[in-house]
């Protein structure tokens, strides 16, 4: 019985993602459908209709184990923000990213092998564009290179803080999409055969001519 309600669950969850987000995960790096232990499933190696993990706060039905890694943190003389510790989104992406969990690592499972390669952005974030850290109006004010996130349009409908901050804090879904869901060519919208050329689609605003740091930054 509970097995058929959770299949239920993951179908409409499923369906549910095809009008919503269009077909932008399948095909990508985040796409573990053709490995076996995800049972075909496009969801479940990140999210699960019940007994979510409640770890990180306001995480959407957590289901992959989160890393317990202690991180370096970017710093910089002229840094303003004080990123802490990686917590709400980026601490899931991390989950995967920092390369200490395994990928398969879901669902209450602990003993995968398979580990993050080229995407392995370590737990020595100092290399990294800073996360975690609260992007507020008086940031913005204080280092005076930053537009107000609370008055600025992001481009995408909304203002900076609407559609890019978690709860107003920089993670990394505010450049990064999980589920991809600018691209809807499969692999060949990112790798181009031809050319060899790899760009990442899964931003969430193109980053031609730099417009996505150019969003935030104003230089
Ligand atoms: C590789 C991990 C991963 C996979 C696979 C994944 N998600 Fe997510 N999902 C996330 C993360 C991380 C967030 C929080 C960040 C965000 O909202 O983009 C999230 C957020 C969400 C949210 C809430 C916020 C929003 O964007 O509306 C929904 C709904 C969602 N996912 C649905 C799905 C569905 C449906 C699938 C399967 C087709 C799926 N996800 C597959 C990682 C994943
Ligand atoms: C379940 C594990 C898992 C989680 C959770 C996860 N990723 Fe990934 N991601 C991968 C794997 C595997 C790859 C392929 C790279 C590799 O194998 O080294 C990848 C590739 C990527 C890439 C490169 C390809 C592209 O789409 O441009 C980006 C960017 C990325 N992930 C960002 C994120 C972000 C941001 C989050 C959180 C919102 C996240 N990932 C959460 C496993 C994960
Ligand atoms: C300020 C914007 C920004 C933030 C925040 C950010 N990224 Fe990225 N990320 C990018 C851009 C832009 C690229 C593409 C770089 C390129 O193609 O040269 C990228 C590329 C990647 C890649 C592809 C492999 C690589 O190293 O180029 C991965 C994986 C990735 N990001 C994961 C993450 C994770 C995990 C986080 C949070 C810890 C994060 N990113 C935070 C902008 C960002
Ligand atoms: C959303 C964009 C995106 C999609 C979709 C995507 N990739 Fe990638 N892929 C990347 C990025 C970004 C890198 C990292 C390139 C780098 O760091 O030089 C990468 C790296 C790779 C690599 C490793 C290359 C190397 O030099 O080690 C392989 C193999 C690969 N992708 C295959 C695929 C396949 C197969 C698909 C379709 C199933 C796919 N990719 C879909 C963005 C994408
Ligand atoms: C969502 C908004 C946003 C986006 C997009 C963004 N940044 Fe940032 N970035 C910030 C904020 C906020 C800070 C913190 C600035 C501070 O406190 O001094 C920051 C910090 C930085 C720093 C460190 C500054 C220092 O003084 O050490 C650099 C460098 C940087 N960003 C470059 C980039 C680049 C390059 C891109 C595009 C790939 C980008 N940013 C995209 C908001 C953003």
């Amino acid at each position: 019985m509970k097995t058929t309600m959770r299949s239920i669950f993951t179908s409409l969850l499923i369906f549910l993602y095809f009008i919503s987000f269009g077909q932008g995960l399948l095909n990508s790096h985040h796409d573990f459908t053709g490995a076996s232990w995800s049972g075909g499933e496009a969801c479940r190696p990140c999210h699960t209709p019940h007994n979510a993990n409640m770890e990180v706060n306001d995480s959407p039905l957590w289901n992959h184990e989160v890393t317990s890694a202690t991180f370096q943190v970017y710093t910089s003389n002229t840094l303003d923000a004080t990123p802490g510790q990686p917590n709400g989104f980026s601490k899931l992406c991390l989950s995967c990213h920092d390369g200490t969990v395994a990928i398969e690592n879901h669902g209450g499972f602990t003993g995968g092998t398979w580990y993050v390669t080229w995407g392995n952005i370590t737990p020595d974030l100092r290399d990294d564009h800073p996360i975690s850290f609260e992007y507020s109006s008086a940031l913005a004010a204080t280092d005076g290179g930053l537009y107000d996130p609370a008055t600025t349009p992001s481009g995408l409908g909304g203002t900076i803080a609407e559609d890019l901050l978690q709860s107003g804090y920089l993670q990394c879904t505010s450049c990064h999409d999980p589920h991809i869901s600018r691209n809807t060519q499969g692999c060949s919208g990112c790798h181009n055969v031809a050319t060899g050329q790899t760009i990442s689609l899964s931003l969430r605003i193109s980053n031609a001519g730099s417009a996505l740091c150019l969003t935030c930054h104003n230089k």
